[in-house]
């Protein structure tokens, strides 16, 4: 696990990411706001609209592969009726990409205007992508740009110029990004962050949050659970599908009881790497909200 998901925030970390990003706004024409496709809300920093203030801003959903594609086109939706650009996209395997760079030029079209009537044609555009821990944040940057290896290092207390990635002719992104907090004072985002695996195992109770999952799954997608581990929803509760699941692996310890902290682990792993499918655990709603 890398050292950014286990920052915890405080008001100091918070601060310093506030006032990193406030510098960074500085040197670019736009933002590159990444979000999970599976949790848009819960991956969304609470502030983003009064730290970027003017600046011109692209929603970027992410991990689209994994998220449920008709609530992607709804929280795509969402956001552009509330102005926003936005991009649907699957960094790892590069899904959705080549659409980066038109997309952020559509978004500077006035400013590209204004430099081609003062003659300042072949200008350069500067963006940089913000977003919290294990969004995909350099998997993109490493995407848009094709580079393959690490970013450059950028040790505290060593005075460097700005590095920049390019995109191709006339753009160009910050290739450090900016790390953002979500909004973790809320309960339900906590949950959601957890079991998409975007938290720290350790701060969270894993039965209790793989319990949670299933009373999830059980109330929304019961033809899932029925498919994947042969069990009906009906009337159960999430402990008892836990242990039927579990029974129906045959996860058994000593007496012919469930070992249940396996099930538990089962439940987390395979939502989380997609082998129950694609779900979005979030409706636009929630935007109005926010
Ligand atoms: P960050 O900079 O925002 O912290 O996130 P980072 O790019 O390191 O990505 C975190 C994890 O998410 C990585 O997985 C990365 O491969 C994965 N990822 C990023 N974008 C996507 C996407 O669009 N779809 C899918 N399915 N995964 C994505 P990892 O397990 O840490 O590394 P690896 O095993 O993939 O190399």
């Amino acid at each position: 696990m890398k050292d950014e998901q286990t920052i915890q925030w405080y008001p100091g970390h918070m601060t310093k990411a506030r006032r990193a990003m406030e510098a960074d706004l500085k040197l670019v024409d736009a933002v590159c706001e990444l979000l999970d496709a599976r949790i848009p809300y819960a991956s969304r920093n609470p502030d983003i609209d009064a730290l970027c203030r003017n600046k011109p801003r692209l929603v970027i959903l992410n991990r689209a592969d994994m998220a449920d594609p008709a609530m992607t086109r709804r929280w795509s939706e969402a956001f552009r009726a509330r102005g926003l650009m936005t991009l649907e996209t699957d960094s790892k395997s590069r899904r959705g990409i080549s659409r980066f760079g038109p997309a952020v030029r559509e978004l500077l079209s006035g400013k590209l205007a204004q430099y081609s009537a003062k003659g300042q044609v072949g200008r350069t555009l500067r963006v940089m992508v913000v977003g919290i821990p294990n969004v995909g944040k350099s998997t993109l940057i490493n995407a848009v740009s094709g580079r393959k290896g690490a970013r450059a290092e950028n040790r505290p207390g060593v005075t460097r110029g700005k590095q920049w990635v390019t995109v191709d002719q006339g753009l160009e992104l910050l290739d450090t990004p900016g790390i953002l907090w979500p909004r973790f004072e809320d309960m339900q985002v906590g949950r959601h962050l957890a079991y998409t695996g975007a938290v720290k195992e350790q701060v969270v109770d894993q039965e209790e949050l793989a319990a949670g999952l299933m009373s999830l799954l059980a109330e929304r997608y019961p033809a899932v659970l029925a498919e994947r581990y042969g069990i009906d929803c009906t009337g159960r509760s999430p402990w008892e599908l836990l242990e039927a699941a579990g029974r129906r692996r045959g996860f058994l310890v000593s007496g012919g009881e469930v070992d249940l902290e396996r099930s538990c682990r089962m439940i987390l792993e395979e939502f989380r790497n997609g082998k129950l499918g694609r779900f979005t655990l979030e409706t636009p709603q929630l935007l109005g909200e926010g």
